[in-house]
Formats: structure tokens, sequence, C-alpha cells
């Protein structure tokens, strides 16, 4: 991928302010962290964090941490030696063995066990470390980026990432704001992917999009930010049969349909859907709280009195009341 086939999109100021933090870092031959929301264009920033450093001509390595087991991980970064374990048949180099003179772009750092971290961070100290099975030292010139789309200082708290590593990274962060916090940025990115894959489908133009679908663009919330964006946008350009009129109607799930399983309450029984915690990190107590108040209005809207509603859910009165004053919902 070189950079011109990945241009950058954007407008807004909270866009602008990060691309200026980016050219600084890029100068820098120090360890970067790159934090944001999955599909807010942490790999997109890796990438330009590379191509406008000194190192612009030597590799540009990258490894999704999350992608691969933890056994395979330490492999895969360090290297092995023929031998090193059952499987090990070759001698194999590691990431940072390729990304000598040039950058490692770690995705998803959070994913990495503490043994993992330690070596990553006598990496990033020293330039030294061994294959598996070996106890020659290398030495390496391995500029780090990293990538998260979780609170590392939290995990660090929990004690689930080693404090050190995150301070070696933190040199420098960026976060790159959720796309509904830049709203400028939606329509000239929506612009550019539906140009973008009409000259893919071979049509001469693109005819815009109409008043309401610029509405939808606007007031959707975007949890999978700008990847999500762009799938919204290519799905409706693709399924528009008139590409002389302008885009009208945007489909936000393309799972939607009648038949969807589950949806009749009969296929998937009645199981509520829960957060996918590999997306996406939760505040357990913050959902339970949020459920329980959703689910005490739900009680009240469809009872005729606190006591019938209390009872739907299973609890005292006194139980239910409690639970009306602490999401202020006693005033009703
Ligand atoms: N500012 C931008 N301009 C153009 N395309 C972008 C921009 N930000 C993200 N993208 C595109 O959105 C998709 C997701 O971006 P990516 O960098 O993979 O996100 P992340 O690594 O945070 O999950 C990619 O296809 C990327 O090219
Ligand atoms: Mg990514």
């Amino acid at each position: 991928m070189t950079r011109n086939e990945q241009p950058m999109i954007g407008e807004s100021p909270a866009f602008l302010e990060v691309l200026e933090q980016v050219s600084k870092a890029a100068a820098m031959s120090r360890p970067v962290l790159v934090v944001g929301e999955r599909g807010s264009g942490k790999e997109l920033i890796a990438e330009r964090l590379h191509f406008l450093s000194p190192r612009w001509d030597q590799p540009l390595v990258k490894l999704n941490c999350a992608a691969i087991s933890e056994s395979l991980l330490e492999s895969e970064l360090f290297g092995h030696e023929a031998g090193a374990f059952t499987d090990a048949t070759q001698r194999r180099t590691g990431r940072f063995e390729a990304a000598d003179g040039g950058s490692l772009f770690l995705d998803e750092l959070a994913s990495t066990t503490m043994a993992v971290q330690e070596k990553i961070l006598r990496v990033i100290e020293y330039g030294r470390f061994e294959r598996l099975g070996s106890s020659r030292t290398l030495q390496v010139d391995v500029r780090l980026i990293g990538a998260a789309n979780v609170d590392l200082p939290e995990l660090a708290a929990q004690g689930r990432f080693r404090s050190d590593l995150l301070d070696r990274l933190a040199f420098d962060v960026i976060t790159l704001p959720p796309l509904r916090a830049r709203s400028a940025d939606i329509l000239p990115l929506a612009e550019h992917f539906a140009m973008r894959i009409s000259r893919e489908l071979g049509r001469s133009l693109f005819a815009g999009f109409s008043p309401q679908a610029i509405q939808q663009l606007l007031s959707h919330g975007w949890p999978g930010n700008v990847r999500e964006l762009r799938n919204v946008v290519e799905r409706a350009v693709y399924r528009h049969d008139e590409p002389e009129e302008p885009l009208d109607a945007l489909s936000f799930d393309p799972f939607e349909s009648p038949w969807r399983p589950g949806q009749d309450g009969h296929d998937a029984g009645h199981e509520p859907r829960l957060p996918d915690l590999r997306e996406q990190p939760i505040d357990l107590r913050g959902y339970l709280d949020n459920q329980e108040k959703k689910l005490a209005e739900q009680a009240l809207s469809i009872t005729r009195g606190q006591k019938q509603a209390a009872e739907r859910l299973g609890l005292s009165y006194d139980q239910f009341r409690g639970i009306l004053r602490k999401h202020g919902l006693t005033g009703r």
C-alpha cells in the first residue's frame, strides 16, 4: 500500500490537529502510541508517521497482536531458531528483524502478555533481543508505533499492562477522535469513498447524496467510525441502480432483513444481545446500571403502578423504590 493509494481525508479542527501532531512526531525516532476507537484510522496514521519520517525508504512492518495466538506472537515478533519448539523446523526471522532501520507497527498492543511486553520494552530501550531458542543477542534499530483501542493507563492500573512499557511508549500519544466528534469530516469522507467505488464500478460519475441521505450521514453515531462509513457508502453506491440520480437511502445495517435469524423471537429464543467484548471493552457496572434503569422504566410504563411494576421485576416494593430513587425516576 503506498501513500498515493490512501489519501487522508479530513478537515475538522480535531483531525487537522492530529495531522499536525503526526508531522511533529514523525521526525523523531522515539516510540509513539496511536490511540482511538476501532475504525478511526489508527493504521493510516501509523503509515503516515512512517512515510513522513526519515525512515520512509526503509521497511514498515505491521503486526496485529490480537490476530495471532499468544504462543506464536513471541516467535512472530522475535523469530526463532530451527528446533526452538515442536513446529519450528526452520529458522525464522521475526518482525523486529524485518523492520530493522524502519518502523514496526504493532496493532492492538493491549492483547499482548506481560512477558511479551517485557521483551518489547527491552527492544525499545536497548534495541536488543534474542530469537527463540537462541542465546545470541541481536541488535536492531526499529521505531515502534503501537496502537490500542482500549485505555492502556486503566489496564496498567489494573495490573494487566506493564506500566514501564506504557511510560516508554507514551513519549508521544496520538489520540484519534471518533468520527462522531469530527462531524465536519463525514461528508468529505463519504464523497471520497463514493467516488472511489464509482470509479471501481466503471461509472463515469457519482451524482452526489440527496438531502435526506446527507441528513442520515450526519445524524448517525458511527460506532464503527471511518471503516463503518466506508462500508455504508460503498454498499449504497454499489446497490444504487440509477447512478445518474443522487443517492437517496442509506442502510446502516447490512444484516437488516425481516428474515434475520432471531428476529421473530423463535429462532434464537429471547436471548438479549450482549455487547461484544472482542470489539470493545465495556464498563460492566455502568452497563448493568443502565439495563436496570431501562427495565425499571419499562416496568413502570406497562403496569398501573409501582407495586405492579415491582412484581414484574420480582422485587419487593421497597427494593423497587430504591431503584427508582437511584435512577432519579421517583417523580413519575
Ligand atoms: N482520514 C481518513 N481518510 C481516508 N480514509 C480513512 C481515514 N481514516 C480511516 N480511513 C479508512 O478507514 C478504514 C479504517 O481505518 P484504519 O486505519 O484501519 O482504522 P483502525 O486501524 O483505527 O481500525 C481504512 O480503510 C482506512 O483507509
Ligand atoms: Mg486497525
